[in-house]
């Protein structure tokens, strides 16, 4: 642009008159005005806004992306989860699962509850692990809990282990079917309680 073109844009936006430009394609001209201040305060503001911004929070440490906040907050959760686990394990051991807890009623009757919203669909209520259809017995998914036998170890710590951390990765399950590790879900405590629930279920299994 030389000066006197940018005198006569000067000019015509004093006059308020409309400047085109030369070229024109298929008949369309284009509008050779200075863009309004706020729009280039806005053009300008967003790409200083952009490196503040970059640079704040990818290349330094004052603030955390959304990704970070979330990989500390689920760390801290777990961190949680296992000092509650330990303090819970510090506490329970094989004797204290069948002597203390799967004795008292209101343990028992926790873990019932969790069962029941927990387990059911695949051990069903009454632990045998089938389902009556119309008079025929078919086989939910998860093992039957009163068969007396114990895949992964018949120790009180064994159930509670299976619960707590599922089906074992080298594992193949039960056909082809591995059950999820509940101390995801459930606090030590919980899981604790419906273990203390299936060996009051099986007395014989666990005695002494
Ligand atoms: C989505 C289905 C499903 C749900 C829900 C489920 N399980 Fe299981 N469970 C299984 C399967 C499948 C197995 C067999 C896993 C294997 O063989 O590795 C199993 C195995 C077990 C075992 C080992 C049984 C044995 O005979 O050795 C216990 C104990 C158990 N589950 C308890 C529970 C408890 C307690 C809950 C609720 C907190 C629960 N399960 C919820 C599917 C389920």
């Amino acid at each position: 642009m030389n000066s006197d073109e940018i005198k006569r844009g000067t000019y015509a936006r004093e006059k308020g008159e409309v400047i085109l430009r030369e070229h024109e394609y298929d008949g369309i001209q284009e509008f050779d005005q200075k863009l309004p201040n706020w729009w280039l305060f806005t053009f300008y503001g967003g790409i200083a806004w952009f490196v503040i911004h970059w640079t704040l929070y990818y290349h330094t440490e004052v603030f955390q992306t959304d990704q970070q906040k979330i990989v500390s907050q689920v760390t801290a959760l777990q961190e949680k989860k296992d000092a509650e686990l330990a303090a819970t394990l510090a506490s329970l051991d094989d004797a204290t699962l069948i002597s203390k807890w799967s004795t008292d009623p209101v343990i028992v009757a926790a873990g019932e509850a969790t069962f029941s919203i927990n387990c059911v669909a695949c051990h069903a209520a009454d632990l045998s692990g089938m389902m009556d259809v119309g008079g025929n017995k078919i086989p939910l998914p998860g093992l039957p809990l009163t068969d007396g036998e114990w895949k992964y170890g018949a120790k009180p710590m064994d159930v509670f282990n299976i619960i707590n951390k599922g089906t074992p990765v080298d594992s193949p399950g039960h056909n082809g079917a591995k059950m999820q590790a509940w101390g995801q879900m459930l606090t030590p405590k919980q899981v604790a309680e419906v273990t203390a629930f299936l060996i009051s279920k099986n007395p014989k299994d666990f005695e002494g």
